[in-house]
């Protein structure tokens, strides 16, 4: 047992900081919310994990209903089937041989689909798969409006045709990300879900109409997933950090009715400025991708800036914070934070319940 096994049954203030934990009601209900509005559209749910990069908050999502999870990493996807998870979707484009072979490994030990809007990327996995004696799952990457990856639709008819005629790659469907609608204004992100949405049933048709299956159409994120799972274009939905929402999510993409279940406790190590107080987490323990975090504990205070290895925090005149105290931080930003950290506590009414191994966290290749 270790030190952090020893924590289990304790008070989430008796586990030495910073230490990154997630309440778990909060963290259920933004799962079933995002569920519930997948089965009432018939929509799969495959929640992107490339924020939490646990394999033991993945199976969580699976017990509350996720059918598979979506990575952007092969060393994403390696820490998640290593952790038992069966069905995986690498929603990125995967390219060269090294990550190749090791993304077929994956495929020895679970159903394994994988974005490609390229032909040589499809025959160096299709030669490399058969290699392997597996089976990759490929969804041809529609560029619905990112700019990101992705062919036009009038380019994904060839693309499928090339992965229906190789030996070892299997096509599933197609996906499109909408990446650039996720912070757009809320009364701006209907109208570009719809757009986003138009091009991928393009794409469908004319997949279909090569004489093509498509069985899967994937997309929506976190930011979109109200709009894009209800517009009849995708049948699964890749949104997966707004189940431990943050701050970003709340004032940038403006989730609606999701609560924080990310936080981060950290100790007040000095009180020498007056007004001010000093935490021993900066930004190499919350991030710093897209903004400063809130603090959930202390009404009335708020984190100034962010050194490296402290956080600078304002506290009014008529609040008494002491050297020693507890803050209870919110990330900014899901994504920047959880990856710098090696653990984290699963919380219910404030004691500790389980601790999930972020073994995906550094996972970069
Ligand atoms: C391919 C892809 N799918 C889905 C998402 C949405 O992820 P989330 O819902 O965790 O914000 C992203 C975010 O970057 C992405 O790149």
């Amino acid at each position: 047992m270790t030190a952090s096994n020893s924590l289990i049954g304790k008070d989430i203030n008796q586990a030495d900081t910073p230490a990154l934990w997630v309440d778990l009601d909060a963290f259920e209900a933004n799962a079933r919310k995002m569920l519930a509005l997948c089965n009432a559209q018939n929509v799969r749910w495959r929640p992107h994990v490339k924020a939490s990069k646990s394999p033991d908050l993945a199976q969580r999502l699976t017990d509350i209903g996720a059918q598979g999870i979506t990575c952007a990493k092969v060393a994403e996807a390696e820490a998640m089937v290593a952790g038992g998870i069966s069905d995986i979707l690498v929603a990125n484009e995967i390219v060269g041989e090294t990550k190749i072979r090791r993304l077929a490994q994956v495929a020895t030990r679970a159903r394994v689909a994988v974005a490609c809007d390229n032909i040589h990327n499809i025959e160096e996995i299709s030669a490399i798969a058969s290699e392997a004696g597996v089976t990759i799952d490929i969804l041809v990457d529609i560029n619905v409006g990112a700019n990101r990856c992705g062919v036009t639709p009038e380019k994904a008819p060839a693309l499928a045709q090339m992965v229906q005629e190789l030996p070892s790659v299997h096509l599933r469907g197609l996906m499109g990300y909408e990446g650039h609608v996720m912070g757009m204004q809320p009364e701006d992100k209907e109208a570009a879900s719809v757009k986003a949405a138009e091009v991928l049933s393009e794409a469908q048709s004319l997949v279909q109409a090569a004489g093509l299956r498509v069985d899967i159409l994937s997309g929506g994120g976190s930011g979109n997933y109200w709009h894009a799972a209800t517009l009849g274009s995708i049948n699964e939905l890749q949104a997966g950090g707004g189940a431990l929402m943050d701050v970003s999510y709340q004032e940038l993409m403006r989730l609606p009715d999701h609560q924080y279940a990310l936080y981060l406790n950290a100790q007040v190590i000095s009180t020498a400025v007056e007004g001010r107080v000093i935490l021993d987490a900066g930004w190499k323990t919350t991030g710093r991708h897209t903004g400063l975090p809130s603090i959930s504990s202390h009404p009335g205070t708020e984190v100034v800036s962010l050194n490296a290895e402290h956080t600078i925090v304002s506290v009014p005149e008529d609040l008494q914070v002491e050297h020693g105290d507890r803050i209870t931080l919110i990330p900014h930003y899901s994504d920047s934070t959880v990856l710098l950290h090696r653990e984290m506590y699963a919380v219910r009414h404030g004691i500790i319940e389980d601790i999930w191994e972020i073994t995906g966290a550094g996972a970069l290749r």
